[in-house]
């Protein structure tokens, strides 16, 4: 075991994770980055749309406005306090990224281009906001490259290809990582007196999404493993615009450059659901009725099973600057000109606003007896891997970004009020990490009969088909059901590689064992709330029950029994410079 000493480390190399590093080092931290995939690989790059801030370069703007529309959009279910941190630090955050390089579109006054996004209004809805800062469609891919230049600058240091496996806990304090070098089989030990988690969602918990095949949610599981609960992992978000049969993302920003909807007698039928919104209603909203025009059997297609986006109507040269690479995507995955020819859409897997829960200053918080804030000490969570809660049941596109990089910079500023550089590190009884190791070895020798393909395949098809756009009692019993055997399943697991060196083979099914526990969680979230509230749909509880719903679900997995309870929705904000909204209904 070679065994490293950092004040801070970091899991993770997206967006959240990379913003982090740069913080900490900035602040002469001495932090490693660790991150399974090549940083600029992250699964951030993808994101193509834009990051929200109300800067009000193309018109009327107030970051009280966005706090408003992010509250509404999350159904109430965020944390008022966390969503003004979010949406007031914004500003300052977008122009600190603009000073670090990242290649903004730009206004032809020079200024950051804004885009119009779902859910995003002046006035407390009464206009529509451009607050979604863009570089054409390539957004991610900018901060990601600028944010990695920039730790390279400051000269964090990086440990690529490297595998988590486990947190290392003693006394209910976190104390680092273990970890797996791919390159040279070597085991690592990594001590830290924080260690912050960006290890993103649990997209493919899904047979159909949006995230890239790493995104498997690999600190959460981590979580559960150290006996801590994950929140409000029910909420699932699909994407109204996935491509039809690939799942590869069309970004929100296709409608906010006028694109729209239509079922196959051509009409435009987000006008109906969506009145004021149209197709900018909020993705949950969109997805639903998608969904709806598809049971109703006005979908496109042979199969009548999804339905068309049209950009054809939009100039070229628009479509050149703007949607650069959505065209491309197009033409690739569904083989069309978006110049003469509709998109076939269909709503997919896309985000998860469930995960580890933290306060706003990213540190991991669990409900101790009656305290339902109780910070783990030496644990922080950040990105879409952490539950803040601003996104609460549905989150509005662009919000995400702007998490990444807002938390990315809380997670750094708390490290530097709580750790001095080079602060020494206690002494570590190995009993802390040998649950780790067993884990890692049981995995590793394995000889069962089933391979890692399979029992991925069978979980996702049960998360797909049983815990979709709209649930029943049915549907989700039957997936706790299914989910419970895909799981012991794992214990028939046969790996043909037992090596240690690039086993890709023992990767894949440390990450399945990853998704796995996810979804045995999320599906009896899912199966435990009844009410209809954001991106979880119940077609037999089709209400918001604020009365007895409006709280958070904590979930823990303690051998193969989930275990439920609650934590307070935060209904009060940080400051008076805002007011906090009372839940109401919620229309677009
Ligand atoms: O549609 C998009 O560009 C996605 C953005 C987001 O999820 O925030």
């Amino acid at each position: 075991m070679i065994v490293h000493e950092f004040d801070v480390i970091v899991i993770g190399a997206g967006g959240a994770g990379l913003r982090a590093t740069l913080g900490t080092v900035e602040k002469g931290l001495k932090t490693a980055c660790l991150t399974k995939v090549f940083p600029t690989r992250s699964h951030t790059v993808a994101a193509q749309g834009g990051i929200s801030a109300a800067l009000g370069n193309m018109g009327e703007d107030d970051w009280r406005f966005h706090f408003y529309d992010t509250v509404k959009g999350s159904d109430w279910l965020g944390d008022q306090d966390a969503i003004e941190y979010m949406c007031r630090e914004a500003i300052p955050a977008v122009i600190e990224l603009e000073h670090y390089g990242v290649p903004f579109s730009r206004t032809a006054d020079g200024k950051i281009y804004q885009r119009a996004f779902g859910g995003m209004t002046t006035h407390y809805g009464e206009g529509q906001a451009q607050r979604t800062c863009a570089a054409a469609d390539k957004t991610g891919h900018a901060i990601l490259h600028t944010l990695y230049q920039q730790a390279l600058k400051h000269h964090a240091e990086f440990f690529v290809e490297y595998i988590v496996l486990d947190l290392v806990m003693e006394n209910g304090e976190c104390r680092g990582v273990i970890a797996w070098c791919l390159d040279d089989g070597s085991l690592h030990l990594f001590k830290a007196h924080a260690t912050i988690l960006a290890t993103g969602g649990y997209g493919r918990t899904y047979f159909s999404c949006t995230s890239a095949h790493t995104v498997t949610g690999d600190g959460n599981a981590m979580i559960l493993r150290a006996g801590l609960p994950l929140q409000d992992m029910e909420f699932i978000q699909f994407h109204p615009t996935g491509i039809y049969g690939a799942g590869c993302l069309i970004t929100e920003g296709a409608r906010g450059e006028g694109g729209y909807l239509t079922n196959s007698e051509g009409e435009r039928f987000m006008e109906r659901y969506a009145p004021n919104a149209k197709d900018l209603a909020s993705r949950d909203v969109v997805s639903r009725a998608m969904t709806m025009e598809i049971h109703a059997g006005r979908g496109v297609g042979e199969l009548k099973d999804h339905l068309y986006l049209h950009l054809e109507h939009l100039p070229p040269a628009l479509l050149h600057e703007r949607l650069p690479g959505i065209s491309e995507t197009s033409r690739i995955f569904a083989g069309i000109d978006v110049t003469k020819q509709p998109i076939p859409v269909l709503p997919t897997v896309h985000y998860n606003m469930g995960g580890i829960p933290t306060n706003y200053h990213a540190e991991v918080v669990t409900l101790n007896g009656e305290n339902p804030d109780t910070v783990v000490k030496g644990l922080m969570a950040i990105g879409e891997a952490a539950c803040v809660s601003v996104h609460g049941a549905n989150r509005l596109g662009s919000n995400s970004l702007l998490d990444l990089v807002v938390f990315g910079r809380a997670a750094a500023l708390r490290c530097a009020e709580l750790i001095s550089p080079n602060q020494p590190h206690l002494e570590l009884n190995p009993t802390c990490y040998a649950g780790a190791l067993a884990r890692f070895e049981r995995i590793r020798q394995a000889n069962g009969d089933l391979k890692t393909a399979e029992i991925r395949s069978a979980m996702q098809k049960t998360m797909q088909s049983k815990a979709a756009v709209f649930r029943t009692q049915t549907t989700l019993d039957e997936g706790v059901a299914e989910m419970k055997s895909v799981r012991e399943s794992f214990e028939n697991l046969g790996l043909t590689d037992h090596s240690l060196i690039w086993n890709t083979d023992l990767v894949e099914a440390l990450e399945l064992d990853n998704l796995l526990s996810q979804a045995t969680v999320a599906i009896h979230a899912a199966a435990n709330r009844h009410e209809s509230r954001g991106g979880h749909a119940r077609e037999d509880y089709p209400n918001r029950d604020d009365k007895n719903w409006l709280k958070h679900t904590l979930t823990w997995l303690q051998k193969d029994e989930v275990k439920i309870d609650y934590r307070p929705v935060h209904l009060y904000t940080l400051t008076d410079d805002v007011e906090m909204i009372p839940p109401k209904a919620r229309t677009y």
